[in-house]
């Protein structure tokens, strides 16, 4: 990975560092040795959790994950300073985030990316951004979770601003911290389907329907940014679905 002024480790931002998917990603990141600025916020309550699962990686430097705590402004405020060669966003609230006043899909999924990537397109040579996107985000506009989605990619579609947006069906394992009854049936009854497929040799329907793993998308987004991190316009506009995610995590 090199540098946004060419040379160098990279250096990526990461937000919703503490969550299951950011914590994997951050961890991917300095392990292929990136300068990792994890973004929490303050008091946030899992950042005990997420330090545990960086370890003995938490410290500066490149290969290292640097806990960043500060209010989303100040953090946004800071961005000229950081020179970043990649940013990466794993934000999100859920419905019971939402009514214990974390905010509204509307405040998080699409207000907190929005205001990132007009900070980013606004810089002079703006960074990469990796966004976690879902999958069906084309055409699945019924739920205010998706209809975040589809204005986030909106937005990315209409800024100067290099991207690669994942869109992920089912994500799911054992790092999961939160109980959500209905993802883990549903990830019980993908593993149940592909291992039928797996068993008659329609090996790439397997992968098509099986759970992608949170590790499988932290080594994704090194793949990513490794790829087009630090090469400035000229770099992605792209989209990863599942088969191009499972391949990037290998
Ligand atoms: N699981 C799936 O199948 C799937 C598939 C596709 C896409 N997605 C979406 O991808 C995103 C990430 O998923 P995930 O499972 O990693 O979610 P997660 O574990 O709930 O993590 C969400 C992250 O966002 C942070 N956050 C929430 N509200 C915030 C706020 N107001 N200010 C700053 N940070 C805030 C959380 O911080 P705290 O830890 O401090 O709360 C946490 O770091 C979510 O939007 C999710 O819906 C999920």
């Amino acid at each position: 990975m090199s540098g946004a002024a060419g040379g160098g480790a990279a250096r990526v931002l990461v937000v919703g560092a503490s969550g299951f998917c950011g914590r994997a990603a951050a961890r991917a990141l300095a392990e292929g040795g990136a300068e990792v600025l994890a973004h929490l916020r303050p008091d946030s309550p899992r950042r005990a959790l997420a330090e545990r699962a960086w370890g003995g990686l938490v410290g500066e430097g490149p290969g290292r994950v640097t806990p960043l705590e500060r209010p989303w402004a100040e953090l946004l405020a800071a961005l000229p300073a950081l020179g970043l060669t990649a940013a990466c966003s794993f934000l999100g609230t859920t419905r019971a985030h939402a009514r214990r006043g974390g905010g509204t899909y509307e405040d998080v999924d699409y207000g907190l990316n929005a205001s990132l990537i007009d900070a980013l397109a606004a810089l002079p040579a703006p960074p990469l951004l990796v966004y976690l996107s879902a999958q069906g985000v084309e055409w699945a506009r019924y739920s205010a979770y998706m209809r975040a989605r589809e204005r986030v990619e909106g937005l990315l579609a209409r800024r100067a601003l290099p991207f690669v947006v994942f869109r992920p069906g089912l994500l799911h394992d054992e790092t999961r911290d939160e109980r959500r009854a209905g993802e883990a049936a549903a990830a019980g009854l993908s593993r149940a389907a592909a291992a039928a497929a797996r068993a008659v040799g329609a090996r790439a329907l397997a992968d098509r329907v099986a759970p992608l793993t949170a590790r499988e998308v932290g080594l994704a987004t090194a793949a990513a940014v490794r790829r087009w991190g630090g090469a400035g316009e000229a770099g992605a506009r792209a989209v990863w679905g599942v088969a191009e995610l499972r391949a990037a995590g290998r």
